[in-house]
């Protein structure tokens, strides 16, 4: 099978990459290395095997006849790339919306047009500022002002989902659509806003764990083999197919218990600081107190739930970390 991932020199695109080569497929990507790195599928390069089937396009997935001509080649479509994190949104607000809403559009349309199975991800930032949990999928949504910009990542991913079952109902394009909630490993990078890669860094240089806020808020964390693993069952799921779907763990932890923990599995020295929001983001940013999903759906629908545990996750950060200081 020839499988397409849009965004595959991302973090979470170079994972699913290595899975659909190691089951035997070709893998074509395209990237325009906004975020992502060719350094992230350099070891699958360098692996004959792989290197036979994998093929990369560094380009934008706005471009027209590079993607009539991808996804035209390929059997299915996983869309990934997306312009990802608080930091980034916030620092690039128009090209953002751009990317997660036109990129996203042209990729539905071409998939039509060659009546491709394609798979969305989308985001547990859809859910906006909800407190309760688990978010269910039907759960309703709250939203910020629009002069809160963080809402725009999350209002442009809801209007992905709209678009894509949009053409399922109406145009029986199979789609499915998954909301990813914070998902992390070996790879992920601290620069856009991203926890635990920023906490372990920090933490291994001994200096202040920075938490925004209180340290209150809570979330959920995936290890990014995991979510890969539920991508793959997915695809494979008739059942899947028009439906949204949460991938998520169920280990709710505070930021503020979560810079603890890997103080102590890094053996820091360092401090834990806390920085108001403001000064950290523009003045008028609002965070979600809490984040924590509902499995429910997907493990009805193809048995899947997450296996590594939070440390495991920590533990395979500071690894990654201390071998590529
Ligand atoms: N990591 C998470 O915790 C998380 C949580 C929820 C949803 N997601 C979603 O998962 C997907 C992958 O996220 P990630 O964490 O791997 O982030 P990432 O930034 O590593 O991956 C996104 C990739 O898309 C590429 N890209 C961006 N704009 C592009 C464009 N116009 N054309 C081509 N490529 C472009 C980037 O260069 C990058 O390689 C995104 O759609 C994101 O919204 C991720």
């Amino acid at each position: 099978m020839k499988v397409l991932i849009t965004g595959g020199a991302g973090f979470i695109g170079s994972y699913l990459a290595e899975k659909y080569l190691e089951l035997g497929n070709e893998v074509y990507i395209i990237d325009d290395l906004s975020t992502g790195t060719l350094e992230n599928i350099k070891h699958l390069q360098e692996i004959q095997r792989y290197k036979e089937r994998l093929f990369v396009t560094v380009d934008t997935i706005l471009n027209h006849e590079t993607m009539i001509e991808l996804i035209g080649t390929c059997d299915i479509v996983i869309h990934m790339a997306a312009a990802v994190g608080v930091q980034y949104i916030l620092d690039n607000p128009l090209s953002s919306i751009i990317t997660n809403i036109q990129g996203t559009e042209k990729v539905l349309e071409l998939c039509n047009k060659f009546k491709k199975k394609v798979l969305i991800a989308s985001t547990s930032e859809v859910y906006g500022k909800h407190t309760h949990a688990p978010l269910i999928e039907t759960d309703n949504i709250i939203y910020g002002p629009p002069t809160k910009f963080r809402w725009s990542y999350a209002a442009a991913k809801l209007m992905d989902e709209f678009t894509a079952l949009a053409y399922c109902r109406t145009k029986k394009l199979p789609t499915i659509i998954v909301r990813l909630f914070n998902t992390v490993g070996p790879r992920q990078t601290g620069r856009y806003g991203m926890v635990i890669p920023r906490f372990v860094q920090q933490a291994m240089r001994n200096e202040p764990i920075t938490v925004y806020g209180d340290g209150d808020q809570t979330r959920t964390f995936t290890y990014v083999g995991d979510v890969v693993e539920a991508i793959v069952k997915l695809m494979e799921c008739k059942q899947a197919v028009g439906e949204v779907l949460n991938i998520g763990g169920t280990e709710e932890v505070s930021i503020k218990h979560l810079a603890e923990k890997i103080k102590e599995l890094a053996f820091s020295k360092s401090k834990i600081k806390f920085i108001s929001y403001d000064e950290v983001y523009t003045k008028d940013f609002e965070d979600m107190q809490r984040r924590v999903p509902s499995i429910e759906k997907i493990k009805h629908l193809t048995g899947w739930k997450p296996t590594s545990s939070l440390e495991h996750i920590i533990k395979s950060v500071i690894e990654y970390s201390r071998a590529n200081k």
